[in-house]
């Protein structure tokens, strides 16, 4: 990475922190609602293959949909570059019997071999990326051979 882009990145990592707490009470609001919980879990069956094991989250953010994965059975690991949206996916972890592996990771350069993963996984997060094109083609190196990525954005 350049240094500008790294300056850059270093700046929307402080943003994502400044708002970390705004932004997971307002999806907190809204997962609330047992609806919303359904629906997003039937989205996550629909999209991941049976079979799927391990899934990685990038851009995990505040950790709901690592931990509804996790809920839902997958052994799930999410990475972000932000320390405050990784403290509050932290701190739902507890009580949770088998919860996601929150780590410090850089979407676009995600710190695994290839062949890493079953499934990869990103809300929200794509129009965030400095350069989401090397990110799709790095996401596809970790996936293994057949494995699905899902991403779920706005236009
Ligand atoms: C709109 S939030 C989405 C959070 C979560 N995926 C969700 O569905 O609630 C975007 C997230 O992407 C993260 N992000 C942006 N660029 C990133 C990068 N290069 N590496 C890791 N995380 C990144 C931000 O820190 C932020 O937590």
């Amino acid at each position: 990475m350049t240094r500008s882009a790294a300056q850059d990145q270093d700046r929307w990592n402080e943003y994502w922190t400044r708002y970390a707490f705004e932004y997971d009470e307002h999806q907190l609001s809204r997962l609330a609602h047992a609806d919303e919980r359904a629906t997003w879990s039937r989205i996550w069956a629909d999209a991941l293959p049976i079979g799927t094991r391990s899934v990685l989250d990038v851009g995990t953010g505040t950790g709901n949909v690592a931990l509804q994965l996790a809920a839902d059975g997958y052994e799930v690991t999410g990475i972000d570059l932000s320390e405050g949206m990784l403290e509050r996916a932290r701190a739902k972890c507890a009580g949770h019997p088998a919860p996601p592996t929150f780590l410090r990771g850089d979407a676009v350069q995600p710190p695994f071999p290839p062949g890493s993963f079953d499934a990869i996984v990103s809300r929200y997060v794509l129009w965030t990326l400095r350069d989401a094109a090397s990110a799709l083609q790095r996401w596809h190196e970790l996936l293994r051979p057949g494995g699905t990525l899902v991403a779920v954005d706005g236009p």
